[in-house]
């Protein structure tokens, strides 16, 4: 069996310049599936989208995290297992956002957690460090930040957002953010960040020169829904588990209708 990433680890990837891998589990099973090949599994609130089918990942509840946390955790023997702060769990200042954190790590088990924003959550990023526990960062196309973005949009494109991305990836640096994931940023700009920090960014949408990657499980797996619309760009289905789940699903069906199924080796004598 595979030792246990802890941070030391992490950061020992980072140093060596072995890339980062991270992706996201909401249950046993996945984490079972995913747990040897990762560094990082994330409890991410896109459970909002995958699990749950919502647009927007704004309703999901710290109740929601906490319970999707303990089967990763449970299932997680290898990868670092962080989880998500969901929105209006932190925002409301350093205090809520401990109470939170604590949470997730007392209730759930998980071993950092996870929060969007920059310099205005670098004391809340800082007080949750010093309480002693990791705070991963997100910066870029922060899902929270949904109605202010206006929408799910690539961001940092022009100059002073860009510039605004570069401070607050170093204010985050500055209050102790182990790491920080980069969401939906121009390559060129996650580059120079990446090159700036002396922390590693994990990025999604946001070129290849970051330390590391993630994707949502599900996206990788080929079995989220586009509703009818192709994937986003930054995503690449490594299967296409859809297709391949439904004509499993269909050869079941078909097997009970025609009394294929259950055959003689599953029944009882
Ligand atoms: O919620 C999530 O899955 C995330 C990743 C996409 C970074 O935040």
């Amino acid at each position: 069996m595979k030792t246990k990433v802890t941070l030391n680890e992490i950061m020992r990837c980072y140093a060596e310049g072995r890339k980062i891998v991270a992706s996201t589990a909401y249950d046993y099973t996945l984490t079972r599936i995913l747990d040897p090949h990762v560094d990082i599994i994330l409890v991410g609130d896109s459970l909002g989208n995958v699990i749950q089918g919502q647009e927007t990942t704004l309703s999901v509840t710290l109740d929601d995290v906490v319970y999707h946390s303990r089967p990763v955790v449970r299932g997680a023997q290898h990868a670092l297992v962080v989880a998500d702060l969901p929105f209006l769990s932190y925002q409301m200042g350093p205090k809520e956002a401990l109470a939170s954190s604590g949470r997730v790590v007392k209730e759930a088990g998980v071993a950092a957690v996870k929060l969007e924003g920059g310099r205005d959550y670098a004391d809340t990023v800082r007080f949750i460090v010093r309480a002693g526990i990791p705070v991963m960062g997100h910066l870029g196309l922060t899902p929270q930040f949904f109605h202010r973005m206006g929408g799910h949009r690539v961001q940092g494109r022009d100059a002073k957002s860009a510039q605004v991305i570069r401070e607050d990836a170093e204010a985050l640096q500055e209050s102790g953010a182990f790491a920080i994931v980069l969401e939906g940023i121009p390559s060129s700009l996650a580059a120079e960040i990446t090159e700036t920090l002396v922390i590693p960014t994990i990025g999604i949408g946001a070129g290849i020169n970051c330390s590391g990657q993630i994707l949502v499980s599900y996206d990788l797996l080929g079995l989220t829904d586009f509703a009818g619309r192709k994937a986003p760009r930054m995503v690449k289905e490594f299967l296409d588990g859809r297709s391949i789940m439904g004509e499993a699903i269909a050869e079941y069906a078909n097997d009970v209708r025609e009394s294929i199924f259950p055959a003689e080796e599953h029944s009882f004598s």
